[in-house]
């Protein structure tokens, strides 16, 4: 079982979004039973809230389901999730610090958009304070770099559908 924990500030927005981006792609592969996948925030801020409504209606629109309360980043996940992922550079750089304060200095943390050849190194924008259209760019974005990151995971582990 492949462990993938989707990580942004609030964990209301572009976290549960690309878990909910990610389950459909393995459902559509029939990859269900390799997988498990969870999203959390590096903030406390929304805590055991539903994801925002934008999130929610922009997952509506694409037919993803997405059933999530919003959670912090615990230390038992550096443990448990073989691949995190974190979606812009502050993300990068807090998981960077948990990681060494918990234990795990040696645990890899990816930002999210490297698995673009030409985004590399660029951040998923925060849509908190954007419009519909933030949502948007960031659905468009994150199917993108999720197909890849997955195809990347398969070969890598060489899994079979
Ligand atoms: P997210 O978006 O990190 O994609 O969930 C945000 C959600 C809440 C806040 C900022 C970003 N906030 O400041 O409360």
């Amino acid at each position: 079982m492949i462990k993938v924990l989707f990580v942004c500030l609030g964990n209301i927005c572009r976290s549960p979004l690309a878990e909910a981006i990610f389950n459909k792609k393995i459902e559509l592969a029939g990859m269900q039973n390799q997988f498990k996948s969870d999203s959390a925030g590096t903030s406390d801020y929304h805590i055991g809230e539903l994801p925002d409504e934008r999130t929610l209606s922009c997952a509506k629109k694409y037919e993803l389901s997405i059933h999530h309360r919003g959670r912090q980043v615990h230390r038992t996940d550096f443990r448990d999730f073989q691949y995190i992922l974190a979606m812009d550079d502050n993300n990068l750089k807090v998981l960077g610090q948990l990681k060494d304060r918990f234990g795990f200095p040696k645990k890899e943390i990816h930002l999210m958009r490297n698995f673009v050849d030409h985004t590399k190194g660029l951040s998923v924008p925060d849509p908190y304070y954007g419009g519909e259209e933030a949502f948007e760019e960031i659905y468009q974005i994150l199917d993108e770099a999720i197909e890849n990151f997955l195809n990347k995971v398969i070969v890598t582990h060489q899994l079979y559908v």
